[in-house]
C-alpha cells in the first residue's frame, strides 16, 4: 500500500518509529516531512498527505502533532478525507471497521512510540465493514452539500 506521512514538531518523535514498522510491512511511503523538532505549522502537512490522497499518489494517510488534533481538523478539510485521532486500540480499529477512515491521527505527546505503531497496525489491518457504508454515503452527501459555502 502507499502511505502519506506527515508531522509537525509535536508529532515528529513518533515519525522514525512508524516509518520503520512501515517499511518493515513493506508499504511503499511519501514522506512530507518535517524533519526536526523546529516549530512548524500542522496545516501544510495536512494539507500536504491531504492532496498526496486526493491526486490518487497515496492510498491512505498518517499524520502526526503533538495532539493529533490539529492536524486531524485541518485532513478533513480536503473533499474526500476521513481523518480520525485516536489513542487506543479500540478506536484504532473502529475508524477502520466503521468509519473507513483513511487518514490516521495519533499525537506525540498523549501515546508512545509503541502504542502508535500498535495503532497504525490496527489501522491497516482492519477491514472496513461494507454495513456502514449507507453512513459514508451520508457523510460525502453533506460535504457535497456544503462544497460551496
Ligand atoms: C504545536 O505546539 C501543537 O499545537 C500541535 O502539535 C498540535 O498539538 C495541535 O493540535
Amino acid at each position: 500500500m502507499k502511505i502519506a506521512i506527515g508531522c509537525d514538531h509535536g508529532g515528529y518523535n513518533l515519525k522514525e518509529p512508524i516509518l520503520h514498522f512501515l517499511a518493515a510491512q513493506g508499504h511503499e511511503v511519501l514522506d512530507f516531512g518535517t524533519n526536526s523538532y523546529d516549530s512548524v505549522d500542522y496545516p501544510d502537512y495536512a494539507a500536504a498527505v491531504a492532496r498526496a490522497i486526493q491526486r490518487g499518489e497515496a492510498d491512505k494517510g498518517i499524520l502526526l502533532c503533538g495532539t493529533g488534533i490539529g492536524i486531524t481538523i485541518a485532513a478533513n478539510k480536503f473533499a474526500g478525507i476521513r481523518a480520525a485521532v485516536v489513542d487506543n486500540e479500540f478506536c484504532a480499529t473502529a475508524c477502520a471497521a466503521h468509519n473507513a477512515a483513511n487518514v490516521l491521527g495519533l499525537g506525540g505527546r498523549v501515546v508512545d512510540a509503541p502504542l502508535a505503531v500498535r495503532l497504525v497496525e490496527l489501522w491497516l489491518t482492519t477491514p472496513f465493514e461494507p454495513r456502514h457504508q449507507p453512513r459514508l454515503d451520508k457523510i460525502t452527501a453533506i460535504e457535497r452539500e456544503n462544497s460551496h459555502n
